[in-house]
């Protein structure tokens, strides 16, 4: 056991505070990594506000890089020393999902067996079976996805959740590739990224869809072709208009992401779709929300398929390694997802700064 510092949130809606706690060293099947980096993400503040479940206290932080230092006894895919991305969809290859081969939708993924606990030895619920704003945390073996360690933590570690869930959006639930037009709406740090994927598969048009200018100005820097500001603009219209000036018959775009996860963006998604088309919601809604008028013979007789995408339909070990190699390459700026470096004690003001619009991206550097 060993005693690191780390960012807990002990009652609902109370700020965060760094507190000591204990880390167990690594049983079977565990390993505990050294954090180098970890993203904000609004995950955390869901947690803190108790909008996730009541197991207080938590431990937040789950979009993270870092060394592996120690693992158990019999764990074999990863070494200390490894550099790592952290996920939460540690696949356990015996459930129904993966046996039929749908590793993604795995319906029992792994986290760690023993529990960090407060100096006290009070158990900690550690965000997303992670919690990484420490700087060390202990996870299911299968939760440490080697990378090429030549890549910057802060940026690397955003693929274990936002910057996957919108470049999976895209490329592996909306399956958008060159010659597909793209529409995304919403352009925080999961749209952009969903916009990012395209451009990385070269689809064309990629429209951004935005109420906010400067997340459009973000958006075509990371590769939006054209951008709706859709509290001026029927976003329906203009989607539909600038599909039909790059091909010929167009009446909507091939693939709709929406990445904001309310009714009715899902339904500006649905109606801008050309026949046939796919809108993937990665925005995750709350549980009052409902799609009200949607009329039943539209459903039927648009076609093409209504998904959600859980993580971006990752798996780590197949996605982290390859998206890594790519920004690597110059091929995927994951820095340009860094909005800022900020200390561990810095959590509670990156929380505050994510309605301001000018971060798409705060990430803890430890
Ligand atoms: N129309 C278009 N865009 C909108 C609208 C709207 N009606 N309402 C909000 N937006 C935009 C915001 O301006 C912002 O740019 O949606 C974006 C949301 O971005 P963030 O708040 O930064 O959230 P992000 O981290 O990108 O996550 C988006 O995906 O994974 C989920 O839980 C996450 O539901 C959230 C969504
Ligand atoms: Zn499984
Ligand atoms: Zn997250």
């Amino acid at each position: 056991m060993q005693q690191v510092k780390a960012v807990v949130a002990l009652e609902r809606g109370k700020p965060v505070e760094v507190v000591t706690i204990n880390v167990p060293d690594p049983g079977p099947g565990e390993a505990v990594v050294k954090v180098q980096a970890c993203g904000v993400c609004h995950t955390d503040l869901h947690y803190r506000e108790g909008g996730i479940n009541d197991d207080f206290p938590f431990l937040l932080g789950h979009e993270a890089a870092g060394i592996v230092e120690a693992v158990g006894p019999d764990v074999t895919g990863v070494a200390p020393g490894d550099f790592v991305v952290l996920n939460w969809r540690a696949v356990c290859g015996e459930c129904r999902a993966c046996k039929r081969g749908d590793l993604q939708y795995c319906f029992n993924t792994h986290n760690a067996t023993q529990r960090m606990t407060l100096e006290d030895g009070t158990e900690l619920s550690p965000a997303l079976g992670i919690g990484a704003f420490a700087e060390k945390t202990l996870v299911a073996a299968g939760q440490c996805t080697k990378v090429d360690p030549s890549a910057r933590p802060a940026a690397a570690g955003l693929l274990g959740c936002g910057v996957m869930a919108g470049i999976g959006a895209a490329i592996n639930t909306g399956a958008v590739r060159r010659g597909r037009s793209v529409a995304v709406i919403g352009c925080g740090g999961v749209g952009v990224a969903a916009i990012a994927g395209s451009a990385l598969v070269g689809a064309s048009p990629i429209i951004a869809v935005d109420i906010d200018a400067k997340k459009l100005e973000t958006a075509r820097r990371m590769g939006a072709t054209h951008t709706v500001d859709s509290s001026q603009t029927d976003p329906v219209e203009e989607i539909k208009r600038i599909c039909a000036t790059v091909y010929d018959g167009a009446d909507g775009a091939d693939v709709v992401v929406e990445a904001v996860g309310r009714p009715e963006t899902w339904k500006q998604a649905f109606y801008a779709r050309d026949l046939a088309g796919t809108v993937v919601l990665v925005g995750v809604p709350t549980p009052d929300m409902k799609i009200p008028d949607l009329p039943l013979i539209d459903v039927f007789g648009r076609g093409g398929a209504l998904k959600s995408s859980w993580y971006g339909d990752c798996l780590p070990s197949r996605d982290f390694p390859m998206l890594v190699d790519l920004y690597l390459q110059g091929r995927l700026d994951l820095d340009a997802f860094v909005s800022e470096e900020i200390g561990i004690g810095d959590v509670e003001a990156a929380f505050e700064r994510m309605h301001g619009g000018d971060v798409l991206r705060s990430v803890v550097v430890l």
